[in-house]
Order: structure tokens, then sequence, then C-alpha cells
């Protein structure tokens, strides 16, 4: 099954909260909340306050992606804030399994990211920790950028690293996506896609464009390789 996780701060961040709510009636599977500090990427969005906000408008489950230096230091506002999932960066924090630790001892999913130049083998050691794997597609800071094809090779060889190891994972991908590129990351092995600017100004609307990327993500994952 591919899952859909609409990246919401690319609606209108004056309504947030409609935003959200237009995710879910557009079918979505989870909310995409991308987290950003002015220090590990260059940009500022939201903290754990804007978290909880979404919380009470939305059952979707909320993804949580930080791109925030030391993320172990707002672990705990985030799952308290009612993260279903939070993703940290590998090249955010020292002590990357406390880290997954500390997110576990919450009650909350853990899920690590990689940067486009980080290559999979920083994931080896904590691969049978996490629950969910982000593989970046462009640089974090900015929504509306062009995806970089060497992700696909990416996601190829991290689904194969999870299957030697025995410990399969979701891959999730996110940056440049749409219909056309969903096909693509899904036959290399991704199973749930974060899309922004793409959904949020589809021509025809935001359920119209989940479901045209549910539709490709779908005939790719039948032809899965
Ligand atoms: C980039 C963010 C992404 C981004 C996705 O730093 O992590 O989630 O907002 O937006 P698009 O789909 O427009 O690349
Ligand atoms: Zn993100």
């Amino acid at each position: 099954m591919v899952q859909i996780s609409p990246s919401v701060i690319s609606g209108d961040m004056a309504f947030l909260g409609q935003a959200a709510r237009e995710a879910e009636e557009a079918g979505a599977d989870m909310l995409h909340v991308d987290v950003m500090d002015g220090c590990f990427v260059p940009n500022i969005t939201i903290g754990p306050g804007t978290v909880a906000a979404l919380r009470n408008v939305t059952k979707l489950p909320l993804d949580v992606h930080l791109m925030i230096e030391s993320p172990e230091r707002y672990v705990e506002a985030f799952a308290q804030a009612g993260a279903g999932i939070i993703t940290v960066h590998v090249e955010a924090t020292r002590h990357l399994h406390r880290t997954i630790q500390q997110i576990h001892g919450m009650g909350v999913k853990a899920g690590v990211t990689l940067n486009p130049a980080t290559p999979v083998s920083t994931l080896e050691e904590i691969l049978p920790y996490v629950d969910m794997v982000l593989v970046m597609s462009v640089n974090p800071g900015f929504s509306g950028q062009k995806f970089i094809t060497g992700s696909i090779g990416k996601i190829a060889r991290l689904r194969r690293m999870m299957e030697e190891r025995r410990a399969v994972r979701p891959i999730e991908v996110d940056g440049g996506i749409n219909a056309e590129i969903a096909r693509d990351v899904v036959r290399a092995g991704a199973s749930i896609l974060v899309s922004g600017s793409w959904l949020f100004r589809h021509p025809e609307g935001l359920k119209a464009g989940v479901e045209e990327l549910r539709r490709a993500a779908m005939m790719a994952h039948a032809t899965q390789v």
C-alpha cells in the first residue's frame, strides 16, 4: 500500500488548519509537518505550539519532520503536541540512537532521514531501531524545489539494504514529488509520498491531486522491482 502525506506548509500559512482539514477531506493518509529552525536549514517555519493546534483540527496522523539542530531538545515538546511520528535527520544529532530511544520513550514512532548527500550506509546500525526512513529528494529548507534524480537509485539501494539486513521499513520520500516522479520512486521501493507545492497547487484542487498521485503510485506499486 502506498500512503500520501501532504506537506501542510505548502498550504496558505495564514490558514493552516483549513489546509489540514482539506488534506483530510482529500483522502490523505497522514499530514506532513515541516519544522525548520533557521539553523539546520536556511528557513524558519513552525514549532510545537502550531503542531498542537493542528492536532485539534484533524484526525490524520501528524508526520512531523524535524529539520532542526539537536532535535533531542524538542522531542518531548513535539510528542506532547500530538505527533504520530517524529523524524530526525542523521546529520542533526550526535547521539542518534539515544534520540530514537527518546522518541520511543514518549510513545511515538521514530523516523530517520537523510539529506541528499548523506549515503545510505549511515543507516546500517540504526535501521533495526527505526519505524521509517525518509529519503530527502531535495535539499531541505524550501518547498517547490526540483526533484534530485539520483534519489531514485538511492531509494533502491536503501530497499536492498533493508532486505539484506532483514529490517524492511516503510521508505518515505520528500521533495519535488509529482505524479510522474511518484511512479519512479514507488517502483524503486518508496511507499510514503510527501508532496507540497504540486498537491496544494494542483489545477483541479487538492482532492484531485491526491487521487492522481495515488493512482500513479498504485500502478507503479503493482510493478515494483
Ligand atoms: C523540504 C520539506 C518538504 C517540502 C515538500 O524541506 O521537507 O516537505 O515542503 O514540498 P515540495 O513537494 O514542494 O517539494
Ligand atoms: Zn518534509
